[in-house]
């Protein structure tokens, strides 16, 4: 199977994600559950990532799995390759899995279409990063205990993130109030929610900030150094709107002192490191999933 969207998965297929996902977080693979054992995975990242690339490759190798990472600058591509041309070229080399962020939406479900090989979409432009929502909802699970009745306020860009989209969409599903906010021009046409950061943070469980994707806006902020920060940011001020015991998330990159204080971003209610951390589990029970698939076929 492919794993595109988060809408690709079943209920009972979401639970036994988060369920192996929080598994992987406290056990390590012993000879017996290496399941990527003689399997290759090739991942071909066209836009810049830090946490994504390097927690499925690491997932891939500590279930006992190969990586081959297309050099996307030095390939092909860079000749003028089509996407279409990598994908069936890379597909024809019959590789496990083929994990692959792209800066265009819908891209991934466009190779998905032309490969054999499972393919996971580790973030399509502003449409979808559906690993980065699994590894999210298995943080607050593991963190909070639970998913079921909680007030999650995700704020900052809403428009250009894909985080977004994927988390919020699982958050709903599995039963939690979800509030977005943010500057009026980076919300979604037609969003019709709180008016304000504050608003939406108050009396919530957990607040997630979003990044400012700067590489994605035609213009400037025009905010002056600190503007952003006081008008829409984490401070530890905005964060006492929060319930008293209101967890702290971020996808990362961070934009320190932009969407978030370095003290809140720091601090002991800061699940960011948590949720790298799970990253890693939450790609091994993802690729354990599409591998395992493959091997049925
Ligand atoms: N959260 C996330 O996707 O981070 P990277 O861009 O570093 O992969």
């Amino acid at each position: 199977m492919d794993l595109i969207s988060v809408d690709d998965l079943s209920d009972p297929l979401l639970e036994e994600l988060l369920r192996r996902a929080g598994h992987w977080a406290t056990h390590e693979p012993d000879a017996a559950t290496r399941h990527l054992t003689g399997r290759q995975v090739v991942t071909a990242f066209f836009e810049h990532s830090t946490r994504t690339l390097m927690s499925f490759e690491i997932a891939a190798r500590r279930l006992g799995g190969s990586v081959t990472r297309l050099p996307v600058e030095m390939s092909s591509v860079a000749k003028g390759e089509t996407l279409r041309d990598t994908a069936l070229t890379l597909d024809a080399m019959a590789p496990d899995a083929f994990v692959i962020r792209h800066p265009e939406p819908g891209a991934a479900r466009e190779v998905a279409g032309w490969m054999a090989t499972p393919v996971i979409n580790a973030g399509d432009g502003a449409g979808e990063h559906p690993s980065q929502g699994l590894l999210d909802v298995a943080t607050i699970r593991r963190h909070v205990g639970h998913i079921e009745g909680l007030v999650v306020a995700i704020c900052g860009d809403i428009r250009h993130s894909r985080v977004a989209n994927s988390t919020a969409k699982l958050l709903t599903r599995l039963g939690a109030e979800v509030r977005l906010a943010g500057p009026a021009r980076l919300m979604p046409e037609g969003h019709d929610g709180p008016d304000g950061i504050d608003e939406a943070i108050g009396g919530a469980d957990v607040v997630m900030m979003l990044r400012v994707q700067r590489e994605r806006l035609s213009e400037d902020l025009g905010d002056a150094p600190g503007e952003y920060l006081a008008r829409y940011g984490l401070t530890g001020e905005r964060l006492s709107l929060a319930k008293p015991d209101a967890k702290v998330m971020h996808p990362g990159p961070m934009n320190r002192g932009v969407e978030i204080e370095d003290a809140v971003a720091d601090g002991e209610r800061s699940l960011i490191r948590a949720q790298v951390a799970m990253g890693v589990a939450t790609r091994m029970a993802i690729l354990e999933m599409v591998t395992g698939e493959a091997r049925a076929r």
